[in-house]
């Protein structure tokens, strides 16, 4: 679709290509009934009052924020990797200065929750939560752990594909997107109905990361790039 204005926006937008978002009522991924609108969505224009409103709160951002094998005493368990790409608008221009959270399992795929109690180890180095600024051409970079798979109850034998969840604000709050980030060649994304509740091939793979020998240094760390497109016909999918 083409790029939105009527009488009442004054500020246009592109629309999402058809099929590259998840299926908002998936019957094969569970939990979406319950957290979908059930009636179609009314699209709204956007006046200035949306799109330069605030978009974040006043914490600031500490060293370590961006380095979660840093954030404890130790070292965690598991495969360090650097993870790095750039976010852009839906004119393929670099966002700057915007924030960017990620939350993970560790390397056994357990999640430091309370409903994250499957038989699997915590690491006492490892709180899986992490989050920076991108710089002026839009660039951000994390230091982790490759986060383990892990099971969940959405049907028999359900397994989740390596992930790392990304939330972005962009330059206003409408612009906000939350998506998973997954790993090259995961066996599991067959089986995995929230990788597939995205129709669109090309738009499932633009939530892959890609393995990147010059991200990678060595004796130290695997990298993997993953740019994110916030809106537009090329966005990265968001998380029904
Ligand atoms: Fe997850």
């Amino acid at each position: 679709m083409g790029q939105v204005t009527n009488e009442r926006s004054i500020v246009s937008y592109h629309r999402h290509a058809p099929a590259s978002q998840p299926t908002r009522l998936y019957d094969a991924y569970k939990s979406t009934p319950k957290r979908n609108p059930h009636k179609p969505l009314i699209f709204l224009p956007h006046t200035l009052s949306e799109t330069t409103g605030p978009v974040y709160g006043h914490d600031p951002i500490a060293e370590t924020d961006n380095d979660l094998t840093r954030q404890h005493h130790g070292a965690p368990q598991g495969e360090r990797i650097i993870v790095t790409g750039r976010v852009l608008d839906d004119n393929g221009r670099p966002v700057p200065n915007t924030l960017v959270e990620i939350w993970q399992a560790n390397a056994a795929g357990r999640y430091v929750h309370q409903r994250d109690q499957h038989p699997a180890p915590l690491d006492p180095n490892f709180s899986g939560a992490g989050r920076t600024l991108t710089d002026e051409t839009g660039a951000y970079r994390f230091v982790t752990i490759k986060p383990g798979r892990y099971p969940w109850f959405n049907h028999y034998n359900a397994w989740r594909p390596a992930h790392i969840h990304f939330s972005i604000f962009g330059r206003a709050f409408l612009s906000r997107l939350i998506t998973q980030m997954y790993f090259p060649g995961d066996p599991l994304f067959d089986y995995d109905p929230v990788y597939q509740s995205v129709p669109d091939e090309k738009a499932r793979q633009r939530m892959i990361s890609k393995f990147d020998l010059e991200t990678t240094q060595p004796q130290w760390a695997l990298g993997f790039r993953f740019d994110i497109v916030l809106r537009g016909p090329e966005a990265t999918p968001f998380e029904a």
